[in-house]
């Protein structure tokens, strides 16, 4: 069931030793929902498993017998649910399991020099305590580590019955608990070490997440902070600004917190700003039918008066780009976007040729609020302010107070509702293959966004 908890948390790799822009919180819920999982199924899994054969030497005065346990077969298991612990003392996990009997069945053969017998036989398994600690780490390239720290073992009583042949009544079957115990963990940490620095977003973005500092461990909880950084796939460039710290709030009531900083969404604007996809050409095709305002040189006379007269009748059209990366500012309750754009105009002459006709600059400054709801995260935007100046002009100066106030109010009564539309409707968690998030919530902090959440898991097999 560690296995569980740990592989649900993965997230991981690389190093950097700057400020965790993500961090996750497994709270003691959590663990504890976790690990009543992990029981039931490994219940469940004994109770379907056939054991790889045993086989071995035993000495006995007249000399060594050799033994083959085969077919193995759990007949009854009694997994008492296991107590699992966060421990600060060693950075980990402890684990105690007691009072676990098992019977089995299985066939037997033995061999002394010519001497053969065999038979099938019954085992009981009594008493089986068993205590063990395992600590996370951080390798120097970020990923997760896990490590078993101590394991103790406790075998009670072990009753064999065999049939046919004679009857010995040593105990041949030593309980290799602590091996297994030791095995998994190795099987664990090879995991973990093969798995990505690095995640494909989109054909844009990666997200790179991997540990920036050691576990944090406390008695109610254990969290990860992780890099949380995204970066242009095609250019990976850094942005200009760093990481601040941030502490995630003690959030027991949920079994899984993340916390995502404001540094992490600006990652995310600057890796689209660094990949130069925050562009758009604006043609007269692409404004809405009912908008009082057409993109050609006749309809500006209102905002650029010399425009008809020296160019009339042409279509215009705009190039629009952020002259600077867009950057979030997460406050308690909003998100707010300040995007810096220009916009060139141009006339597009009969013959196909392009004439620019001025530079604007553009500010615009967007507040929003996101919330979770029906397991969607979802959002609203309105406009905070609007302005719009000019940068350069080909066509003599001219006042935009006219054109501000006209594209406000396009974006207010046009570009918003879209965008609002779509933000209602909102978009599914993220969950993976056999988990469910319930119970969720979002809330904005100072400098970062937290989501909570309980988690189900439907269908572990
Ligand atoms: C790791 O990343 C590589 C390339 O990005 C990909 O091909 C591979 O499938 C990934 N492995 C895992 C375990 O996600
Ligand atoms: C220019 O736009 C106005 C509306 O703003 C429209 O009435 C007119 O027909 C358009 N002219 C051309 C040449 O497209
Ligand atoms: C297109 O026409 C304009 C004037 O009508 C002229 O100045 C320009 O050179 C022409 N461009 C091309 C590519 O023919
Ligand atoms: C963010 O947007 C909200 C909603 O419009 C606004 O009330 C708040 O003052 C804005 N915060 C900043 C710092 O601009
Ligand atoms: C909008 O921004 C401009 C320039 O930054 C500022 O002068 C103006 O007061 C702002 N308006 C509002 C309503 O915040």
């Amino acid at each position: 069931m560690l296995q569980l908890v740990i592989v649900a948390l993965m997230l991981l790799p690389y190093t950097c030793g700057q400020n965790p822009a993500i961090q996750v919180l497994l709270t003691n819920k959590g663990l504890q929902y976790g690990k009543h999982v992990g029981a039931g199924w490994i219940q469940d899994m004994l109770e379907h498993v056939t054991l790889p054969d045993i086989q071995g030497n035993f000495n006995t005065l007249i000399g060594t017998i050799q033994y083959t346990l085969s077919g193995l077969k759990i007949t009854k298991c009694d997994f008492p649910e296991p107590n699992v612990e966060f421990s600060e003392t060693f950075s980990g996990f402890k684990t105690t399991i007691t009072g676990l009997n098992a019977a089995l069945s299985g066939g037997w053969a033995i061999k002394y020099y010519t001497i053969h017998g065999g038979g099938s036989f019954d085992m009981a398994i009594l008493g089986v305590d068993v205590t063990s600690v395992v600590s996370l780490g951080r390798n120097a390239d970020g990923h997760l580590s896990v490590n078993s720290v101590s394991c103790d073992g406790e075998v009670q009583d072990v009753n064999i019955q065999l049939y046919g042949g004679s009857r010995y009544s040593y105990c041949i079957f030593f309980f290799q608990i602590c091996p297994a115990v030791q095995k998994s963990v190795e099987e664990l940490e090879s995991r973990l070490q093969a798995m990505n620095v690095s995640y494909a977003v989109n054909q844009v973005l990666s997200l790179e997440l991997p540990l920036t500092r050691l576990p944090v461990f406390s008695p109610s909880n254990l969290n990860l902070g992780l890099k949380g950084e995204f970066y242009s796939i095609q250019t990976h460039a850094e942005p200009p600004f760093q990481s601040k710290p941030f502490t995630m709030p003690d959030l027991p009531g949920y079994m899984l917190s993340a916390g995502v900083s404001e540094f992490s969404l600006n990652s995310a604007a600057y890796g689209y700003f660094s990949a130069k996809k925050l562009q758009i050409l604006i043609t007269d095709s692409m404004i809405p039918k009912l908008f009082p305002f057409h993109l050609n040189t006749s309809s500006m006379g209102p905002y650029v008066p010399q425009l008809p007269k020296l160019l009339p009748g042409l279509l215009m059209n705009l190039n629009v780009y952020a002259t600077e990366a867009p950057m979030f500012s997460v406050q308690s309750g909003f998100v707010n976007l300040t995007v810096q754009a220009a916009v060139k105009a141009s006339a597009i002459e009969s013959n196909g040729s392009n004439v620019p006709l001025f530079t604007l600059k553009a500010v615009v400054m967007l507040g929003g609020k996101m919330w979770i709801a029906d397991g969607r995260m979802k959002g609203s935007v309105m406009l905070n302010n609007f302005t719009l100046t000019l940068a350069s002009t080909e066509v003599g100066p001219f006042k935009t107070d006219n054109l501000e106030k006209m594209c406000k109010n396009g974006i207010e009564l046009f570009g918003l509702p879209q965008v609002n539309k779509k933000l209602a409707e909102g978009m599914m968690l993220p969950r993976m293959k056999h988990v469910t998030p319930v119970n969720s919530v979002l809330t904005v902090e100072e400098g970062f966004i937290t989501i909570s959440s309980d988690a189900q898991v439907l269908d572990v097999l």
